[in-house]
């Protein structure tokens, strides 16, 4: 496929997913409809993230699930607010996604990381 081909492949793939109504458009472009629309979509999810759980829509960031957001926290709050003395309680059944970010917090700003053991019947304690 030569190159003039390949970027009209493309004109006619946007043209498509325009009319299919998929939005596909990087955000915060607004020199086409669907960056615009696509940006209003995800403002407004974000208000309604926010709404559901008492925070503004601006407080709401997406991530691309659980281990992006505990890395998130983890190295953001965790290291501005952990400190020597502090605990930062984890149990045996947690994911990994939730152990390594807190070790990682841990070993940079002080706290310990006591695990709560779980027994053979799968309870605290
Ligand atoms: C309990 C639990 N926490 C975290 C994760 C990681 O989630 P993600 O793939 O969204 O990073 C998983 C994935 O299976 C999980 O089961």
């Amino acid at each position: 496929m030569s190159t003039g081909n390949r970027r009209g492949a493309k004109i006619v793939i946007k043209q498509e997913l325009g009319r299919s109504g998929l939005m596909v458009a990087p955000l915060a472009f607004g020199g086409n409809v669907f960056g615009w629309t696509a940006e209003k979509a995800v403002d407004r999810a974000r208000d309604q993230v926010g709404a559901l759980i008492g925070a503004s829509g601006k407080e709401i960031v997406w991530t691309s699930g659980a281990t992006e957001a505990i890395n998130l926290v983890a190295a953001c709050w965790g290291r501005a607010f952990l400190k020597p003395g502090d605990e930062v309680v984890v149990s045996h059944m947690e994911h990994h996604s939730n152990i390594v970010p807190w070790q990682m917090a841990c070993d940079a700003a002080g706290p310990t990381l006591p695990v709560i053991p779980i027994s053979d019947a799968v309870s605290f304690g």
